[in-house]
């Protein structure tokens, strides 16, 4: 691997996560869309526009995107993990979604078949080993004037649906950095852009102005029941790579992390879910008309 490539995140997404991706799509796809809905209500797009939705996952997002822009728009996706394309592209197919297509690409490296009049990404920019050269990147895909959207997590403080989580597993699995560790990793992590300031020097040094932050919070529901939600906890974000990179020791200290997290959580069990904060940024900038 060269320094600064994404080959281990990819081959992580493309396997380990993908497949926990799957597992847990209805806490991810339902929880998440509640942020993409609101700027998609917010900032429509036009009919006839040709959009790229960046680490488009299983494709919901470009579905909606390409409903909004029927019948002459284009929504593209693309993903660098060929997991994800295949199942987006087949849902497309079988929601009788003609104007949306998918491939698979490193937006940090490869050729995004641009020109689009817009860029969108709901939580897929936040994983490259080397942001400013992939924003660059999408940047070089967008036609003079075009737009860059993207959903970021904003700080882990905001988000307890998984910082809380992650504090809690802390206190029980010893940490293992990603370079001690031979297993394959998300990259950067969820909350490498929460920083508005360091997002804006980036957004900048790749060549985009009109920088724009705006906040959205929302409760997400992050499992039907409790064990739902501990489940989902352990598997995935912050609290979930710590425990599969810890291996036999993560294992060791399952009961005690269920129960703390159960307890962690108690606060937010309803009715209907165990529910918690999220909060977002969602972020516009634009590659300059000339
Ligand atoms: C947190 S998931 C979000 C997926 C989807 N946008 C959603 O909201 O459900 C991040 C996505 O970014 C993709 N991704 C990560 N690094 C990427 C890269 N370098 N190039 C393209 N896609 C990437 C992953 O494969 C994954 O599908």
């Amino acid at each position: 691997m060269a320094d600064g490539d994404n080959a281990i995140p990819v081959e992580a997404w493309n396997t380990v996560l993908f497949e926990k991706f799957c597992r847990f799509r209805f806490v991810l796809t339902e929880g998440l869309s509640d942020h993409s809905d609101e700027l998609l209500r917010r900032r429509p797009y036009a009919r006839g526009a040709r959009v790229l939705d960046v680490g488009c996952g299983f494709g919901d997002t470009t579905q909606v995107i390409a409903g909004q822009i029927a019948p002459e728009g284009e929504a593209v996706g693309v993903d660098c993990a060929e997991n994800f394309v295949t199942v987006a592209t087949r849902e497309a197919a079988d929601a009788g979604i003609e104007n949306a297509s998918f491939f698979i690409a490193d937006v940090q490296s490869d050729d995004l078949r641009g020109p689009y009049d817009a860029a969108f990404s709901r939580f897929g920019t936040m994983f490259f080993n080397m942001p400013v050269v992939a924003l660059r990147n999408i940047r070089g895909a967008l036609r003079p004037g075009g737009e860059l959207s993207m959903i970021v997590w904003r700080k882990r403080e905001d988000n307890p649906w998984i910082h809380e989580a992650e504090l809690c597993v802390r206190d029980i699995v010893p940490v293992v950095k990603h370079e001690e560790s031979e297993a394959v990793h998300c990259g950067p992590g969820p909350f490498s852009m929460a920083s508005a300031d360091m997002v804006s020097d980036m957004l900048q040094i790749a060549g985009y102005e009109r920088v724009r932050f705006e906040r959205y919070d929302c409760d997400i529901c992050i499992g039907r029941t409790m064990d739902d939600a501990v489940d989902f906890a352990m598997a995935l974000g912050p609290a979930g790579e710590i425990i599969r990179l810890a291996g036999e020791e993560g294992t060791k200290r399952k009961d005690r992390v269920i129960r703390a997290l159960r307890k962690t959580f108690a606060s937010y069990q309803r009715n209907d879910g165990v529910w918690a904060r999220s909060s977002s940024w969602f972020v516009t900038a634009h590659n300059p008309a000339s």
